[in-house]
């Protein structure tokens, strides 16, 4: 398959659309990560996804719609909380899982009887889907398991070949996907952490629940969103996150790395990128200890350059999981497998 670039325009959008309604895959911005999108109605459309993704087919996808007219068609109902949290926060960065009506393919849910539906706010993605007319299934556009692509250029990376027509819509604000909560249960529960933070949700229905798999690997336990489950966000290399006060992680990375016999990666942040040595690690800075926004932004972007660069290893400094914290910790620690030492 010959896959096209273009920079988002009308007239690319009409493009996008006209592929998404004949059943073809088109990879758009959000403001959270470019998703892979087709038609999520279309049994055939939505194989294509699994196929071009290399995705287990019981990971459920979630639907894009562009206005809250396309919400009837697709849940059963729409719950007190649901709609609270839809005024709070749609268009924008939070995903509600609902139980589904017919029309939702179970190839869409994954099997469940339940629906994952978000209304983004991006102007791209809002204007090819209402010009598709369609509830739009997107995953992240990224290859399974390796970090969800924050820039068009990611997506080319990852799907060359595999997708029709790619829309460039520059870098994505937040750079961490959506916040899932799920409001099917009679305590709603949070799925995955995302822009819209735990903080944020209970200040508009009150006090919710959190998937214990979020924050640590559960023995014997699986995550609610069946996607957590898989190796995510994952560089070629070994990742390791130091936790501590950041002058005492510094010191333990640099002690660390100087032992390492390969090349070796350190994700540092503003504050702490000019304590490490230049010629003999790769030093990125993730973004500003003091602005989570920027280090949720440039997360999966610096992930990515590591690859790049070809190390072998990375030391990552953690940061402290309050407010956007716990989203940045959640896809670093599943990017690192768990793998933490403490300082
Ligand atoms: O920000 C986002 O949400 C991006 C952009 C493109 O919108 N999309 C995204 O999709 O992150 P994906 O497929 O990479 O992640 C969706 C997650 C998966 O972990 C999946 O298991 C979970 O949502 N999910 C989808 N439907 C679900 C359902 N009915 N119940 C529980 N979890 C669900
Ligand atoms: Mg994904």
């Amino acid at each position: 398959m010959n896959t096209v670039l273009k920079e988002f325009d009308n007239n690319a959008a009409d493009e996008a659309a006209v592929i998404l309604k004949n059943g073809g895959l088109v990879a758009f911005p959000t403001e959270t990560v470019y998703g892979l999108g087709a038609n999520g109605l279309d049994v055939t459309a939505v194989k294509k996804i699994f196929e071009a993704k290399g995705r287990p087919q019981d990971n459920p996808l979630i639907l894009h719609i562009s206005n809250m007219d396309m919400l009837n068609s697709l849940v059963t109902d729409v719950p007190e909380n649901a709609l609270k949290l839809a005024e709070s926060f749609w268009p924008g960065p939070l995903t509600i899982v609902f139980n589904k009506t017919e029309t939702v393919p179970l190839e869409t849910s994954g099997g469940l009887n339940t629906v994952a539906i978000r209304f983004p706010a991006n102007k791209a993605a809002l204007s090819i889907i209402s010009k598709a007319g369609l509830p739009i299934a997107a995953p992240s556009a990224n290859t399974s398991g390796k970090p969800s692509p924050t820039q068009a250029n990611h997506v080319y990376y990852d799907l060359n070949g595999r997708v029709d027509l790619i829309i460039d819509g520059g870098s994505c604000t937040y750079g961490l996907e959506s916040t899932i909560i799920d409001i099917t249960e009679n305590i709603p529960c949070l799925l995955r952490p995302g822009a819209v933070t735990k903080e944020m949700i209970e200040e508009v229905i009150g006090e919710i629940s959190v998937d214990k798999c979020i924050s640590h690997a559960v023995a014997g336990e699986k995550p609610k969103a069946p996607g957590m489950l898989y190796t995510h966000y994952s560089p070629l290399a070994d990742l390791v996150i130091v936790l501590g006060d950041y002058i005492a992680t510094v010191k333990k990375i640099n002690a660390l790395a100087l032992n390492e016999q390969c090349k070796t990666g350190i994700l540092a942040t503003q504050q702490t990128i000019n304590m490490y040595d230049k010629n003999k690690f790769v030093v990125l800075s993730v973004g500003d200890r003091d602005k989570k926004d920027t280090i949720a932004a440039n997360l999966f972007n610096t992930l990515r350059k590591f690859d790049y660069y070809g190390v072998s290893k990375i030391y990552a400094e953690g940061f402290s999981e309050e407010g956007l914290g716990m989203a940045i910790m959640n896809r670093l620690k599943k990017a690192a497998g768990y793998n933490m030492i403490n300082c």
